[in-house]
């Protein structure tokens, strides 16, 4: 199977503070993968190298992270954003409208969007919002409720045509029922993208994912 991410020999650090030693990873496509280790043991640093946004915050790493077996140094820093997506731990809607949350980006890359009302139904679809919303598509986002706000987060991140999806703690402010939804809609995701996702809760990861890590004591451990 075709890893369409990894991780070689990858040393982070923010300036003298290590953050992950000598961490390998392989991660084959549509597979969802969870990253699991205590608070400040380093999952968002992980994710920021692979996501382009370690450097800005003042981080830096030796060794490869391979996209398609291609080092992501080569990708235009745009380019990477917009082929792994990421839903920050603490993303939130824009202050719009549902349509323009999910126009956004495409106005942004592409000018005019074309096909805009097919396009943005397909994406609500996606995420099983689409019959919750479909007569308040031009409303503030401000009346959804938190597990549809965040349903609405992860389509946000499907309109620059990405091919890998990380979700940095997606459970961490949801009720059971809205975790179960989000663990269902992730599945379906991965049949279409490859999953990346931090997580607290073992159990959770357990049943949703096909690889587990660890980070422990500046280590990416293998669990599952
Ligand atoms: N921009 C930064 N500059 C310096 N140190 C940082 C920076 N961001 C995070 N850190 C430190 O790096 C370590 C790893 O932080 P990180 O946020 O990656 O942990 P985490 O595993 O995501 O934690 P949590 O589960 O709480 O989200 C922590 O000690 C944190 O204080
Ligand atoms: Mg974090």
């Amino acid at each position: 199977m075709l890893n369409i991410l990894e991780l070689k020999n990858l040393n982070i650090s923010y300036k003298e503070k290590v953050i992950l030693r000598n961490a390998n990873l392989g991660i084959e496509q549509h597979s969802i993968v969870s990253i699991m280790g205590n608070s400040g043991s380093g999952k968002s640093t992980l994710f920021a190298a692979i996501n382009g946004f370690l450097e800005e915050q003042g981080g830096s790493y030796s060794g490869e992270i391979l996209f398609n077996s291609k080092n992501i140094k080569a990708f235009k820093t745009a380019d990477l954003r917009r082929t792994i997506s990421t839903l920050f731990q603490d993303s939130k809607p824009f202050d719009l409208s549902i349509e323009k949350n999910l126009t956004y980006a495409m106005e942004y890359y592409e000018g005019k969007v074309l096909n805009k009302k097919d396009r943005v139904r397909e994406l609500l679809t996606m995420v099983n919002l689409y019959d919750e919303v479909k007569d308040n598509i031009h409303i503030s986002t401000r009346k959804l409720s938190g597990g549809q706000k965040q349903r609405l987060c992860i389509a946000r991140m499907l309109t620059t045509n990405p091919e890998i999806l990380i979700f940095d703690e997606p459970f961490s402010s949801l009720d059971r029922k809205n975790t179960l939804i989000i663990e269902d809609l992730l599945r379906q995701l991965s049949k279409k993208y490859t999953i990346l996702l931090s997580t607290h809760n073992e159990e959770q990861a357990e049943r949703i994912s096909d690889k587990i890590v660890r980070i422990d004591d500046f280590e990416l451990k293998g669990v599952k």
